[in-house]
């Protein structure tokens, strides 16, 4: 199995955005993470379906869309039309959460469910089987840059469980503080999916940043 790397464009240069894509998907990275913030959830703020829609004339990438957002379920529909691939959120943000995940599918995206750190995986149980992907975070959310939580790595191995034991193919994501120096961890855990945003775009050569992510994955230790 191979780590699919996922940059996340909160770390990117916005007035160079069409050039960062080019580099990462030079780099051979597989999604585009795009970070939605609503002042709510999370403190920051940052983008919605305009930047979408215009990501989606940028690159061919899939737009892995992760909505830190109090009721996400306000943009299944604005989001699937913008062009997003993938719409994940968290559970806590919205009372109905399997209709909403239900919803997400019916629009022919990727149904995600993100787990902050003090979140446990139970929230998952019973809604495996309308999962496609799940989401580890191993920072707080709401700001790129800071440092990966150990703690991220025994829960990447209790999804990783739970999804095998159910059948599920859904893909297991981490987000936060992925460098070449803790994917490793992450991906011997069982995940397969990678977001960066600082150790991608914060590096001079984006392109040669995902390719170190995707050897640190790869080689015997
Ligand atoms: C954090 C976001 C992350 C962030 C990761 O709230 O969900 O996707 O961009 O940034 P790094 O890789 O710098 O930790
Ligand atoms: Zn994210």
């Amino acid at each position: 199995m191979t780590a699919r790397i996922a940059p996340s464009i909160l770390a990117a240069d916005l007035g160079r955005l069409g050039e960062e894509l080019a580099a990462i998907e030079r780099g051979g990275a597989e999604w585009v993470h795009v970070d939605v913030m609503d002042g709510r959830f999370v403190p920051s703020l940052t983008f919605g379906a305009p930047l979408l829609r215009a990501l989606t004339r940028l690159t061919r990438l899939p737009l892995d869309v992760h909505l830190m957002v109090a009721e996400p379920e306000h943009y299944i529909d604005e989001f699937a039309g913008a062009g997003a691939a993938g719409f994940t959120f968290h559970p806590e943000a919205t009372i109905h959460v399997q209709r909403q995940l239900a919803r997400v599918r019916e629009k022919g995206m990727r149904a995600g469910l993100a787990l902050n750190p003090a979140s446990p995986v139970a929230l998952l149980e019973d809604v495996v089987d309308d999962l496609d992907l799940v989401l580890v975070m191993s920072v707080n959310p709401g700001f790129g840059g800071q440092r990966y939580i150990e703690a991220a790595t025994g829960k990447i191995r209790r999804v990783r469980a739970l999804l095998d034991e159910r059948g599920s193919r859904a893909a297991l994501e981490v987000d936060g503080g992925i460098t070449p120096e803790t994917i490793r961890g992450a991906f011997d855990a069982g995940a397969d999916t990678f977001v960066a945003g600082t150790a991608v775009f914060g590096e001079p050569d984006p392109a040669a940043a995902v390719r170190r992510l995707k050897l640190a994955c790869a080689t015997p230790v």
